[in-house]
């Protein structure tokens, strides 16, 4: 659906992502997601990362509990090493403009667009005539969320591909329908490194998710040094030694996953990490992946329990990034406003 003949965006370089306010990080999250995130950062352009609350709610959250959370993502991202002083951090549902986005952009996205959305299919299970209707508009809130920004490039994970193909074509029907070309962006996934899918430690087939009912599935990012050990090392595996080349490693999807872990950990490519352990077993290598798992993911915890320790502190970034956020996004949500026809007298 997307024409990219149309006249092009020709606004600046902008970078934002989001991570869903709803119970525990795990590593997935961290190499996918978070690592990026403090990647691009040295890139010139301004990055923008919230914590997505309103998205949270599309399945029941406590109430007392969607607070901590927000702030624990935020202590996640400050703990991966995202500077305030550089990345504008903040909550979702802070910035009214994205819920007043979302419903224009409701407007704009098409049914069976939406019925296309298979994260929707995965949540609701069998019975989606149950599922919440924001549930279903996930998808829409979340291009409101990018294009508010007018975000030019979005780092997330493999899952998220479809959802910024949904984004791009609402920018532009949006573009097309309101005769405004080039006003929004057609916004890039950044879907980049050798760990944008990480997959289960017990099945190599299933994505490392935190509604996987066993804990020895992922490593969370509360998951102290000796639980992260012995999940590395009751990982499954196969009882092969590691090849030389990604070509030899074919079809071992266990092994092709520790192998883009350990990639993506010590910061080299899936190559380098078999020329290392060509040869070796996993009565080896998963030593040594454990010993890197606890160095590289040990002061990340450690910080993001010492600000656990200090909501206020927390507090201070979120309500500052709000303010730097909703600068922005009132400006884009004014512009809308006046292109849809909105009363303004
Ligand atoms: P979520 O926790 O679903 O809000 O996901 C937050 C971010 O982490 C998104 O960018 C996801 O694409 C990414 N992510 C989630 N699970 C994984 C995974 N198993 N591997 C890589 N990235 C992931
Ligand atoms: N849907 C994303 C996820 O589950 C989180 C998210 C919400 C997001 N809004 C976003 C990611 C905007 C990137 C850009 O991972």
């Amino acid at each position: 659906m997307t024409d990219d003949s149309s006249p092009a965006y020709n606004g600046p370089r902008r970078i934002l992502s989001g991570i869903q306010a709803s119970g525990a990080l795990h590593l997935g999250n961290y190499l996918g997601a978070l690592k990026r995130f403090v990647a691009l950062q040295d890139q010139g352009a301004p990055v923008f990362v919230f914590v997505a609350d309103l998205h949270a709610i599309t399945v029941w959250q406590e109430p007392e509990k969607l607070t901590s959370q927000t702030r624990e993502i935020a202590a996640a991202y400050l703990a991966s090493g995202l500077d305030p002083a550089r990345t504008i951090i903040f909550p979702q549902s802070a910035v009214r403009a994205h819920a007043e986005l979302a419903w224009v952009f409701n407007c704009v996205a098409r049914l069976g667009w939406l019925d296309r959305m298979t994260q929707f299919k995965e949540k609701s299970g069998k019975h989606k005539e149950r599922a919440s209707v924001g549930l279903y508009t996930y998808p829409v809130l979340q291009a409101a969320d990018i294009l508010l920004y007018k975000a030019t490039e979005v780092p997330v994970g493999e899952d998220q591909k479809q959802h910024l193909e949904l984004t791009r074509d609402i920018a532009q029907k949006f573009n097309n329908d309101f005769g405004a070309p080039g006003f929004f962006p057609l916004p890039e996934p950044v879907i980049q490194g050798p760990a944008t899918r990480v997959m289960s430690l017990r099945d190599g087939q299933a994505k490392m998710s935190k509604s996987d009912p066993s804990d020895l599935s992922r490593i969370n990012l509360t998951d102290d040094a000796d639980t992260i050990a012995a999940k590395i090392r009751k990982a499954k595996t196969d009882p092969e030694p590691l090849p030389d080349s990604l070509d030899a490693l074919g079809e071992r999807p266990e092994a092709r996953n520790l192998i883009a872990i350990y990639a993506a950990l010590s910061d080299q490519s899936r190559e380098q990490v078999l020329a290392q352990f060509a040869g070796q077993g996993f009565g080896a290598f998963k030593p040594k992946l454990a010993e890197l798992a606890v160095e590289s993911l040990a002061p990340v915890t450690a910080e993001m329990r010492r600000l656990m320790g200090d909501p206020a502190e927390i507090d201070r970034v979120l309500r500052a990034g709000a303010e730097r956020a909703a600068e922005v996004a009132d400006r884009t949500v004014a512009e809308v406003r006046q292109i849809v026809g909105f009363w303004n007298g």
